[in-house]
C-alpha cells in the first residue's frame, strides 16, 4: 500500500512517501520520498515557536515539500492509495494546513483519509528498524511502555494490546523539551535550546573525564557547587514535573557573579543528569508497574546523547529482560515518515477519517489515564 503522509503540527513542514506492506506482526516500509522543512531558524528570534508565523510557513512551503517528495519518489498522484495526516496533538492553527491541505488532496485525487496522533507516529517510529531507506517493525513485545518526550508532552503511556494505550504518567507542568528550550534561553543559547545544552553538558562531561573529576554534582571545575533538584524523584507516581528544575536554574542564575562560558557548561550538565535521573526513574518505576517486555523512547528529546546513554546502560543493567528501542536518530524529531506508519496499521483495519468531521486537536490524547495498572 502506497501512503502519503503529511506533518505540520509543530515547526516542521513534511511529506512522505512510504511503500508499505506486511501486518503487525511484520511490516516493512520502504521510504520513497521524504521531504522536510524546518522552520526553527524562523522561530529562533521568538526563543520559541509562534503558531500564527508556523501555520503562515506551512501554507508557504506545503506544495513545494508534496512536489519535492513526489518528485524523489518518482511517482505522480495516481501511485498514492491513502493519504495520512497528522490531526493532533500540537498547534491547532498549524494543524490545520496540513488538515486542509490532506483534505483537498483526498477529494481532488478520490482518495481515502487517515488522521494519525502524532504520538503514536513517535512511538511507532521507535518501533522501527532502520537500514538505509527500509523500515522494519517486527514481533514486537507486548506490552510495550514508552516514554514520550519531546517540546509539548512528556508521558509514559503502556500499549498492552497493539496500538491501545492506556497513560501510566505525566507531566504535571512543563514537557522536558520545554524546560531544556527554556533553560537554554537562560543561558543565552537559540532556540531548539534541546541540542545546545546537549553539546555544553557533553564538553563539560568530556572535560571532567580528562580532568580525571570524581563522582556527579560537585563544582570544582567552574569554582562553584552546582547541584540541581530531582523533582518528584521519589513521589509515588510515575508522573514528572520540570518547573521546579527550570526555575532552580533561574534562581542559580541570579546568584552567580558571573556567567562564564565554563559555569553554562557545568549548569548545562547539571540540568541534563537531574532530567535523565528523573525521566529514569519514572521509567523504572513504570516498567516494574507494569510488567513491559519492551520499552520505547520517542519524541525529539530522545536524540539526546545523555538520555539515550542513561537509558542503554541502565536498561541492560536493572531489566535485561526488556527490550530497548530506540528511534533512529532520522526519525527523533518531527517527520511525516512516522505519520506514514502509523497511517498505514490505521489503514489496514480501514479506520479511515470522516471528511466532513477530520479536525485539528491540539489536545488530541493517545490514552485514557490508568491509575491502576496490572500486572
Ligand atoms: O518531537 P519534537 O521534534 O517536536 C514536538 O513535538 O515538540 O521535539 C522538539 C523538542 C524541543 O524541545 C527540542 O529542544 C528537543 O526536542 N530536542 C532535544 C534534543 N534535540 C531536540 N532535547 C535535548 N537534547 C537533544 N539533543
Ligand atoms: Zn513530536
Amino acid at each position: 500500500m502506497r501512503m502519503l503522509a503529511i506533518e505540520t503540527s509543530c515547526d516542521e513542514t513534511a511529506v512522505a512517501i512510504l511503500d508499505c506492506a506486511g501486518d503487525e506482526k511484520r511490516a516493512t516500509f520502504e521510504i520513497r520520498g521524504d521531504a522536510l522543512l524546518s522552520q526553527a531558524k524562523i522561530h529562533q528570534e521568538y526563543g520559541g515557536v509562534v503558531p500564527m508565523l508556523a501555520k503562515r510557513e506551512h501554507q508557504k512551503n506545503l506544495p513545494h515539500i508534496l512536489k519535492t517528495a513526489l518528485t524523489q519518489a518518482e511517482i505522480s498522484e495516481e501511485g498514492v492509495e491513502v493519504i495520512a495526516v497528522t490531526a493532533g496533538p500540537g498547534l491547532e492553527p498549524a494543524l490545520w494546513v496540513g488538515i486542509n491541505f490532506a483534505k483537498a488532496l483526498a477529494l481532488a485525487w478520490g482518495k481515502p483519509l487517515v488522521a494519525v496522533n502524532h504520538m503514536e507516529g513517535h512511538i511507532l517510529a521507535a518501533l522501527a528498524r532502520c537500514e538505509g531507506k527500509l523500515l522494519e517493525i517486527q514481533g514486537v513485545r507486548l506490552p510495550v511502555v514508552a516514554l514520550l518526550i519531546s517540546g509539548g508532552h512528556t508521558e509514559l503511556v503502556l500499549m498492552r494490546e497493539w496500538l491501545k494505550y492506556e497513560l501510566v504518567g505525566q507531566t504535571r507542568d512543563d514537557a522536558v523539551g520545554e524546560a531544556f528550550d527554556k533553560v537554554a534561553r537562560m543561558l543565552g543559547l537559540p532556540y531548539p535550546g534541546g541540542p545546545e545544552i546537549s553539546k555544553l553538558a557533553e564538553r563539560h562531561r568530556s572535560a571532567r573525564s580528562r580532568l580525571g573529576t570524581g563522582s556527579e554534582g560537585s563544582g570544582e571545575q567552574s569554582g562553584v557547587a552546582i547541584k540541581l533538584p530531582r523533582p518528584m524523584l521519589d513521589s509515588n507516581t510515575c508522573d514528572f514535573s520540570f518547573a521546579g528544575l527550570k526555575t532552580a536554574v533561574l534562581y542559580l542564575l541570579k546568584e552567580l557573579p558571573e556567567l562564564t562560558e565554563e559555569k553554562k557548561r557545568h549548569i548545562a550538565h547539571e540540568f541534563e543528569n537531574a532530567a535523565a535521573d528523573v525521566l529514569w526513574a519514572k521509567t523504572k518505576r513504570a516498567l516494574a508497574q507494569t510488567g513491559a517486555k519492551t520499552l520505547v523512547i520517542g519524541g525529539g528529546v530522545s536524540a539526546n546523547t545523555h538520555i539515550r546513554r542513561v537509558f542503554t546502560e541502565n536498561s541492560a543493567r536493572e531489566f535485561p529482560e526488556v527490550l530497548l528501542s530506540i528511534p533512529h536518530a532520522s526519525l527523533t524529531g518531527d517527520n511525516a515518515v512516522m505519520i506514514g506508519i502509523a497511517g498505514y496499521y490505521h489503514a489496514l483495519n480501514k479506520e479511515f477519517a470522516d471528511f466532513e468531521t477530520l479536525a485539528a486537536n491540539g489536545n488530541l490524547s493517545l490514552a485514557q489515564s490508568s491509575t491502576k495498572p496490572r500486572r
